[in-house]
């Protein structure tokens, strides 16, 4: 058979289909893929300029007596919603651009996200009856069409006529013979039934799709469906979502707050850094952000208060018992000291007058929270001049880890840098971690009443010859009430060995180094490539 108004490859793939109703999705996907189909012979039914209460473009290329052939047109951020296809037994979906496609698990009730990832351009996957999945274009700016053929054995009018679209705001399946849009007015609306329960990251994600849809179209188009948009942004950031993210993580947390469901985790961290972006552009819209204060405030929380409290109290009075330290006579230089949080404690409980205490960091936002607790210098320690403040100073103190930020190749420099602000006698004493870190850190921090949360995903990666821990992080607050989402991004530590950190301290402190847990506070000996907490503290005489 010749179809004239198909280009040669649609041709070939109606042509089988004529010739066999009996398909698998698999068979379907082959044929796709063998086809040979380019976007050029897509054009012809492109849609592009669909009507922005369509979330998509749809043409039909061709009908037959028990298969269609269409074509969707994605602009960017175009996105389907969770649907199945009606009484498709067969089919599949080629796609000519960088798609996003995630599938779901409707069981019991229930509906969860399966899989969410990035497709390439020219993928294609298979559709069977029991598919329920949604796709879309995430990218910013590349427009791209997508080949989707349905089948059954026997013939039919509408092969994806009473597809279920499921709404999770309204809470509904709804049956429909069109597009599996957002918003869909009632008239495209045939009966509706109760909609499975979603888990978070899926109701979160519906969400945030369906509010970004909603604002490109014009409110009289979703009001005579009963959205607003307040609701639905209520929805993705309202408090009450607190509780049903902390069961969410208990259940997928062991009591070390590790994760326990890779998959779910990731599909987690995904939808809520879309919640995250949606914030940031929501923000940018309105009032000035002030993300780096927020950041600030959540690493108090989630970071140095429970650091603090957990071991870097504890390794501070056995350093002042230890080594028999008077601090209302010393002279105190911290670098790095972030918010100032363990500097105010050395004030408060130590007794370091005020006056004497300085503490120094390269972040402006952090130094703009340290400035409420301690006096303090925006400096690079990497640029610091032989003497810091006109004096040498009687401790030099490092806290967090802060060496590990630093280049990995000016590791070395930083200690002899801190050396050399030391008077002779004078004692450094700073907290490092162990090259194998990565097997005590949590996948999940919360602050002491649970009202922020640090997602975090570490993994081990190797840059010239070195050896870091990079963590990806995302942080969820509901401090002032409304769920406030931060994606911190990737933060990468530099993994030294423990002999080369004491090697380096040996070389530029003549008066003895000292390497304990920092939990423990067990020395550590000389042969040593670990310890058990991970963390270890170094206390160098010069
Ligand atoms: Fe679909």
């Amino acid at each position: 058979m010749v179809f004239h108004n198909l280009p040669p490859s649609l041709q070939s793939i109606a042509n089988h289909l004529h010739q066999n109703r009996h398909l698998t999705p698999g068979q379907m996907r082959k044929l796709l893929l063998g086809a040979n189909v380019q976007p050029i012979d897509l054009l012809p039914w492109a849609d592009f300029d669909h009507p922005d209460a369509d979330s998509y473009g749809r043409k039909m290329a061709y009908k037959g007596p028990n298969f269609e052939i269409m074509v969707m047109s994605w602009k960017p951020g175009d996105f389907s919603s969770i649907h199945d296809h009606g009484h498709t037994q067969w089919g599949a979906v080629q796609v000519f651009g960088h798609a996003e496609h995630a599938t779901f698990r409707v069981d019991s009730g229930r509906i969860s996200t399966l899989a969410r990832w990035q497709m390439e351009p020219f993928e294609a996957v298979g559709v069977h009856h029991d598919l329920v999945h949604q796709m879309g274009n995430p990218t910013k700016d590349q427009p791209f069409l997508s080949l989707h053929v349905y089948g059954e054995p026997k013939d039919d009018a509408s092969i994806t006529g009473d597809a279920r679209v499921f709404d999770l705001f309204k809470q509904q399946i709804q049956h429909v013979d069109g597009g599996v849009f957002f918003a869909l007015p009632p008239a495209a609306v045939g009966f509706t039934e109760p909609a499975p329960i979603p888990d978070f990251p899926t109701k979160t994600r519906f969400h945030i799709e369906l509010f970004r849809r909603m604002r490109k179209m014009a409110p009289s188009d979703y009001q005579r469906s009963g959205y607003t948009l307040e609701e639905v942004q209520s929805a993705i950031y309202a408090p009450q979502n607190r509780d049903f993210l902390l069961r969410c993580l208990e259940a997928n947390s062991n009591s070390d707050g590790r994760q326990t469901n890779s998959v779910y985790w990731r599909i987690l961290n995904h939808e809520l850094k879309e919640a995250a972006k949606l914030l940031r552009e929501l923000q940018e819209e309105t009032t000035q952000s002030d993300r780096f204060h927020r950041y600030a405030e959540f690493y108090d929380a989630v970071i140095g208060q429970p650091s603090l409290d957990q071991f870097m109290r504890q390794y501070l009075e056995f350093f002042t018992h230890q080594y028999r330290i008077s601090w209302p006579d010393q002279s105190v230089l911290s670098l790095g000291c972030g918010t100032g949080l363990a500097e105010r404690h050395l004030i408060d409980q130590f007794h370091v007058p005020y006056a004497q205490l300085w503490g120094t960091d390269i972040s402006p936002a952090m130094l703009a929270e340290a400035r409420k607790r301690i006096q303090a210098w925006e400096l690079d320690l990497l640029a610091m001049e032989e003497n810091t403040g006109g004096h040498p100073w009687d401790i030099v103190y490092s806290g967090l880890n802060v060496f590990h930020y630093l280049p990995h190749t000016a590791f070395e420099q930083a200690v002899k840098a801190a050396a050399s602000q030391l008077r002779p006698g004078g004692y450094f004493l700073g907290d490092f971690i162990t090259p194998d870190h990565i097997r005590w850190y949590p996948n999940i921090l919360y602050s002491h009443n649970k009202q922020v949360i640090s997602l975090r995903t570490p993994q081990l990666v190797e840059d010239q010859g070195a050896m870091f821990q990079e963590s990806e992080i995302v942080n969820i607050s509901f401090a002032d009430g409304p769920m406030e989402v931060t994606y911190a991004g990737k933060h990468k530590r530099f993994l030294p060995p423990m002999n080369r950190v004491r090697r380096y301290f040996e070389r530029y402190f003549g008066g003895g180094v000292d390497l304990y847990d920092a939990v423990t506070l067990a020395p550590i000996p000389e042969v040593a490539d670990s310890c058990p907490s991970t963390r270890y503290i170094v206390i160098a005489k010069k």
